[in-house]
């Protein structure tokens, strides 16, 4: 029922060249849709008994690689951005990495200072290759026009546009091609395999003589270009290297490197069977987690798409979407979803680098965003540099819910109090920062209900919890 369906959607494409991207598109899906339902059929397939923790060759310390200066392989290399995420849990319009960081300037904005700054050192010239969506594609174009006279190659590609399913008659939700954009979904970045190699910019790297990748969250703002990465990904002859950090307390969740079966694998929290989900959350047992920053082999990467082995485990991702009309019922949805870490099983030598923390800087609330606006870090060449009298990792910052949007944000703190002496903040409520606040040691700030805190300018916090309400 769901390739008729299929196959009725291809009719409804007018143009043959779309017509035929959009029919190896639907391929796909329909692969990834056969997959999910044996799956779903066989329960959990996972066996937790095979599950160990990884071997010391499948993750390399970032300290035990030579330091490098390799400039050679620089010609070989491609940095990739996933730009297909929209900034919507941030309260924001278009694509996410767009939103203003530093100084005026977006993550997109960022990368090509970094990219700029290293083909100017090193006289390259690195393509700078965004993975977009059908969500972010047009507001991304619009955006890097104003690069067009620099010295840098910008590529574009967009990733697949699947089809929401339905979840009472596992049926597309769309209805034609054209139908409205809620009907469909990017499936995720583990579909960039598929759609670098869909848009034929797999091919031009390729022919430019571009041997590797390097890839990562358009907003993981410690995602830089590292020679002794690089060096190391040609000298192990690995065609996939993932990034991983230490695991703290703060972040369990994350996916980490397994062994299984002799291979290096990822294991993703939301395939743990429940009662080991503990187990998985240890930061004793499973030490590292993966930063998403990602360095894979091209003509790899074309010989698994080819031979069709791709079979990444698919995070099924259940939304409710509002109804077209007035009075009826929300639309349950299911969209299928990959991740690109999930595909570190079909490369060979592939293997894990374990990196310092400051690899990754990744912006996903505004508390992050305080943290890399803050005067705890420096700015040089696109690149965040954490204060040296910084003692100790950075502190850790919860605003809460009356600071979700970066709009609320801005209003609530104007200026960034000073943080370099701070561990810890908490802040809840309806709460205002003026302008020159030093925040150091432990500071929680709680407005209850109906109350209001104005933090007065100049005032300097150390070690204390502010409650009630306080109007100065
Ligand atoms: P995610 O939405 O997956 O971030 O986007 P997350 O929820 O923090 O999950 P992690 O980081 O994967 O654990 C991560 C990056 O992937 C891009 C987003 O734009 C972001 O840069 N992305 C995500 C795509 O390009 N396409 C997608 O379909 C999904």
């Amino acid at each position: 029922q769901m390739r008729n369906s299929l196959n009725a959607l291809s009719d409804t494409v007018k143009d043959p060249a779309e017509k035929k991207r959009f029919e190896a598109e639907m391929d796909n899906f329909f692969a990834l849709f056969r997959r999910y339902l044996n799956d779903r059929a066989k329960g959990n397939t996972i066996d937790w008994a095979k599950i160990n923790p990884p071997n010391p060759n499948q993750v390399v310390s970032y300290d035990d690689l030579p330091n490098s200066d390799a400039v050679e392989f620089l010609n070989k290399l491609a940095v990739v951005k996933l730009n297909g995420g929209l900034g919507t849990s941030m309260g924001c319009v278009g694509p996410k990495s767009v939103i203003e960081v530093r100084d005026g300037m977006s993550f997109l904005d960022l990368s090509v200072r970094q990219i700029e700054y290293l083909n100017r050192t090193y006289d390259v010239n690195v393509p700078f290759v965004l993975m977009n969506s059908f969500n972010t594609d047009e507001d991304t174009a619009s955006i890097i026009k104003k690069y067009e006279g620099h010295n840098i190659d910008i590529l574009t590609f967009n990733q697949s546009r699947y089809p929401r399913v339905l979840k009472d008659s596992l049926l597309p939700a769309p209805k034609s091609y054209d139908s409205q954009l809620s009907d469909w979904y990017p499936p995720g970045h583990g579909d960039v395999f598929e759609s670098l190699y869909n848009s034929g910019i797999l091919d031009q790297l390729i022919d430019r003589g571009i041997e590797i990748i390097f890839l990562s969250n358009a907003d993981n703002l410690g995602a830089v270009v590292d020679l002794r990465i690089l060096q190391h990904m040609v000298e192990s002859k690995a065609e996939y290297i993932m990034e991983l950090t230490d695991k703290t307390k703060a972040d369990v969740k994350g996916g980490t490197i397994i062994d299984y079966e002799g291979k290096a694998r990822l294991l993703e929290i939301a395939q743990v069977p429940k009662q080991y989900v503990n187990e998985f959350k240890s930061i004793k047992k499973f030490k590292y987690f993966n930063t998403n920053n990602i360095w894979m082999n091209l003509r790899a990467i074309k010989r698994v798409v080819e031979a069709n082995e791709l079979e990444m485990e698919i995070i099924p991702n259940e939304k409710s979407i509002p109804a077209d009309k007035k009075g009826e019922a929300d639309v349950s949805i299911i969209q299928l979803e990959t991740a690109v870490g999930a595909a570190i099983k079909h490369f060979r030598n592939s293997h894990g680098v374990n990196v310092p923390r400051r690899r990754f800087l990744p912006v996903k609330t505004c508390s992050d965003l305080m943290l890399v606006k803050s005067n705890l870090y420096t700015l040089s060449h696109g690149q965040l540099i954490i204060d040296p009298n910084r003692f100790g990792p950075a502190p850790l910052i919860k605003l809460g819910s009356d600071f979700k949007k970066v709009a609320q944000f801005q209003k609530r703190i104007g200026s960034i109090p000073n943080i370099v002496e701070l561990d810890h903040l908490t802040v809840t409520g309806d709460v205002n920062f003026g302008r020159g606040i030093v925040l150091k040691g432990t500071v929680i700030i709680v407005a209850t209900e109906n109350s209001t805190i104005d933090i007065p300018p100049g005032s300097i916090l150390e070690n204390v919890v502010v409650q009630g309400s306080l109007r100065l």
